[in-house]
């Protein structure tokens, strides 16, 4: 397959790390987006020559800033852009008597604002051709929700699945966007108990992306919301 330079976010764990590494084994150029170097992003990067680490908090402008500049000196068009960062508070399973709001913003800021910060961004690199992938939840759809409370984690990927759909209205149609629910997955955010492998994930949302014409009809219709495994899922 031809090489692809694609931008991730979220890169230093979890999700985002298990992509980028999956994606520099196929030989691809893979820029992350992280908010601090640590171990295992240095040593990705250390031995391998298409891989880059660009410093950036996505939860505002100024924050996000640094990384952008340096992204834009490196790449003058993206492929596939893997929206992954999203925060998460355990203790945020509560109902609504003891559930704190005024923290909702924060998730906002991180979940939904965060990924379209970058898709606005990097606007004059993202070409109709270019594949923006939003890893959302299934906890944000309408109608499969199973939270009893999560209301901000919830809440902030709901609002993350409709501004994807308004994306893809304002561009007509004429862009290439999915929102996609990875499962539950045994990272820091899952826990341990969590059904899936992150590995597993990475590698089945990568198919996806792979298999772009499969999902071609639905996107068609303005339905962008699918299991990692391709299934389409409501809003
Ligand atoms: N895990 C699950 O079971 C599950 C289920 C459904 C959906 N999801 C979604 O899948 C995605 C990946 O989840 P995960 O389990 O891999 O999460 P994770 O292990 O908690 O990792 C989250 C990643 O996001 C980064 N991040 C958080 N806030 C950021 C910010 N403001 N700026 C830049 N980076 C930031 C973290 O960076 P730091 O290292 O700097 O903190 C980390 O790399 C998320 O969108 C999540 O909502 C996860």
């Amino acid at each position: 397959m031809a090489q692809k330079t694609i931008v991730i976010s979220g890169a230093s764990r979890g999700l985002g790390f298990c992509l980028a590494e999956r994606l520099l084994q196929q030989d691809n150029i893979v820029h992350m987006i992280v908010r601090n170097k640590n171990e295992k992003t240095v040593n990705l990067s250390a031995h391998n020559p298409n891989c880059f680490i660009h410093i950036g908090d996505i939860s505002s402008y100024k924050t996000l800033n640094p990384a952008i500049q340096t992204l834009k000196e490196k790449i003058k068009k993206i492929d596939v852009l893997y929206n992954v960062a999203a925060i998460f508070w355990p203790e945020d399973r509560k109902g609504i008597l003891e559930t704190n709001l005024d923290r909702a913003p924060e998730m906002f800021a991180t979940n939904t604002c965060g990924p379209l910060r970058i898709i606005q961004k990097l606007a004059d690199i993202i070409t109709p051709e270019t594949r923006i992938i939003n890893i959302s939840s299934e906890s944000g759809s309408m109608e499969n929700t199973l939270e009893k409370n999560l209301y901000a984690y919830s809440m902030s990927k709901a609002a993350l699945n409709l501004a994807t759909k308004i994306y893809w209205r304002e561009k007509e149609g004429n862009c290439n966007i999915i929102v996609v629910d990875p499962g539950w997955m045994r990272t820091d955010m899952g826990g341990p108990t969590a059904h899936l492998d992150p590995y597993f994930s990475a590698d089945s949302i990568i198919d996806l992306v792979d298999h772009w014409e499969k999902l071609e009809k639905h996107l068609a219709k303005g339905n962008l919301f699918f299991k990692y495994d391709g299934r389409l899922l409501p809003w």
